[in-house]
């Protein structure tokens, strides 16, 4: 919130595990989302649904050890904040105490405001998640940009006025993006919500070129690791093959 009344902008990516989260901390980002992501990311599922509390819990703990200057966030995943705002209570404590994490996400504005209300009472600091929400693929049949003006609006108030500290906007035209983060007090976090928030979220897999297949039209590939990647996979497989690998320098001796 002081970034956004200070004019600048926030760049968060996604982390599963410890080695990425540290080089995340390590070149600056201000903040780390353990995102349901890893459902697809990491699991290997085509949806975010399967992704467990326990799941979320074990890989946010590991992002929360290699940290030590980045906000960590970690997402409440699908059905652990839909029966009640006890259970969403009960279920974002366990995420905060038993990973370390500083702060939860959930997806939801209108439909959610007295769930994030519940949380925000009880001091557990609550990143709101509008327009495009993955966890409702099912029902709206398909990962589309949302654009009907005023549900965007009324969901990113909701949220807004219920407490949370910031809002993801995804997958929004940008001109409801610049309206919604002009009028907000709290920052906004664009994935695929144009250049006006007040800060920025990919998952780190597709902006370094890791996600085999998945191409968007609001991700930059900032570099190619696939192709990097397996060319030194290949080099290792040949040099084992051809008994170049391992040389004297990377072998012991008796003294
Ligand atoms: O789960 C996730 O990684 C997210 C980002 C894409 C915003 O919610």
């Amino acid at each position: 919130m002081a970034a956004k009344q200070e004019g600048r902008k926030l760049a968060i990516l996604t982390a599963y595990d410890y080695t990425w989260a540290q080089l995340l901390d390590e070149t600056g980002v201000d903040g780390i989302l353990v995102g349901d992501t890893l459902g697809m990311v990491v699991q290997g599922h085509d949806t975010t649904l399967r992704v467990t509390l326990e799941n979320m819990i074990y890989h946010a703990e590991m992002v929360v050890r290699a940290v030590n200057r980045a906000l960590v966030i970690v997402d409440m995943p699908f059905m652990s904040f839909h029966v009640s705002a006890e259970q969403a209570l009960e279920n974002a404590g366990r995420l905060i105490k038993e990973s370390g994490a500083t702060a939860v996400k959930l997806e939801g504005g209108v439909n959610q405001a007295a769930t994030i209300a519940k949380l925000a009472a009880a001091d557990v600091p609550v990143m709101a998640h509008v327009g495009l929400k993955p966890q409702s693929v099912l029902t709206i049949g398909g990962y589309k940009v949302q654009r009907h003006k005023q549900t965007l609006l009324d969901d990113a108030r909701a949220a807004a006025e219920a407490g949370a500290f910031a809002i993801v906007l995804e997958c929004v035209p940008r001109e409801i993006a610049a309206e919604i983060t002009a009028e907000l007090q709290i920052p906004t976090i664009g994935i695929g919500a144009g250049p006006d928030c007040d800060g920025q979220v990919l998952v780190t897999n597709d902006m370094l070129g890791l996600t085999a297949g998945f191409e968007a039209k609001f991700v930059k590939k900032f570099t190619d690791l696939r192709a990097g990647a397996g060319a030194a996979l290949r080099e290792y497989i040949q040099s084992v093959h051809s008994g170049t690998f391992p040389d004297d320098a990377h072998s012991f001796h008796t003294r």
